[in-house]
């Protein structure tokens, strides 16, 4: 992916688009981006489901939430499914984010939808095997940019946890305890921290934390504000902290960096106590360089 940073700077949920439709060969590449991401949980098997006429999809979407108004200009959509197995939703929120990154590089719209939907309704198009839970939505075509496209974006995020403003980086990232400053001088560290600040979450709630020391970074979820998102046994806000660790992934990948995020293998109580993190905040993973 080309300067996959200027592309996490230039992404925006999009929710209103034009009706000229992208070309079939543009869409199976969105798809594939998709299916050969980088997974965290790689035996968890997840799908990306192209729907080419997108009115199927917003049809099924709920009314009173304006799920149906709001998307029903979207030419296409996509439905993630995953198997529900321990990690499902972080490994959804890295593996489909790259998919969102590469759709915004071909210059398309998308918006990561995980409410505004009834998970049986949308399960019924797809067909959905024994196990497998319906995660999140994107619409996917090129972003109406004129008044009123720019005022259906808007007028959700007035309703989104500061405006669709990001938190500054001294409120989600520490030094290698909880608390404790940054204070690091690591060009490389920075820019991926402020890439993974950067990511969209369920409402703007951006639940993500972010310990770093000298060798590893360790990414931590606010499981119990009140924003924390939990749906018929779906932890969207774990899903988010899995965009925010896409994001400083690929940052730091592209920077050079060849660490990976561990999600099991650790006892996070030890970690809870060593880097004194508060109660009600889940270790999530952890990225080695
Ligand atoms: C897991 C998840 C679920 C979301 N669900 C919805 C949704 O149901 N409807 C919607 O309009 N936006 C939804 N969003 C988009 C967020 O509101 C948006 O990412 C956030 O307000 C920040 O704005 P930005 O993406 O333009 O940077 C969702 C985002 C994520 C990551």
């Amino acid at each position: 992916m080309a300067d996959i940073r200027d592309t996490i700077r230039r992404r925006r949920s999009i929710r209103h688009y034009l009706s000229q439709p992208v070309p079939e060969g543009v869409l199976g590449a969105v798809v594939k981006a998709g299916e050969e991401s980088v997974a965290l949980a790689p035996k968890i098997a997840v799908r990306f489901h192209l729907f080419t006429d997108g009115k199927v999809v917003a049809e099924r979407m709920t009314l009173l939430t304006g799920g149906r108004w709001l998307f029903g200009s979207a030419p296409h959509f996509i439905v993630a499914t995953s198997e529900e197995k321990p990690h499902f939703m972080v490994n959804m929120g890295f593996r489909m984010e790259q998919l969102v990154l590469y759709a915004t590089e071909q210059g398309l719209g998308t918006c990561w939808i995980g409410g505004m939907f009834a998970e049986e309704r949308i399960g019924e198009l797809v067909g959905l095997k024994p196990g497998e839970r319906v995660i999140a939505l994107t619409p996917l075509g090129y972003p109406d940019t004129s008044f009123y496209g720019r005022f259906a974006r808007n007028i959700i995020e007035v309703g989104a946890r500061d405006f669709g403003r990001r938190k500054p980086l001294s409120e989600i990232a520490y030094g290698k305890v909880w608390g404790e400053p940054l204070g690091t001088q690591d060009e490389v560290l920075l820019e991926a921290l402020d890439c993974a600040r950067l990511a969209p979450s369920w409402a703007n709630t951006q639940p993500w934390r972010f310990l770093a020391a000298e060798s590893d970074v360790v990414a931590l979820a606010d499981a119990a504000g009140r924003y924390a998102s939990v749906r018929q046994g779906k932890h969207y806000y774990r899903l988010d902290v899995g965009i925010a660790m896409c994001h400083f992934y690929l940052a730091a990948r592209e920077m050079g960096w060849k660490g990976r995020w561990q999600i099991e293998g650790f006892d996070a109580g030890e970690i809870a106590r060593e880097r004194r993190i508060p109660q009600g905040f889940e270790t999530i993973g952890i990225y080695r360089k």
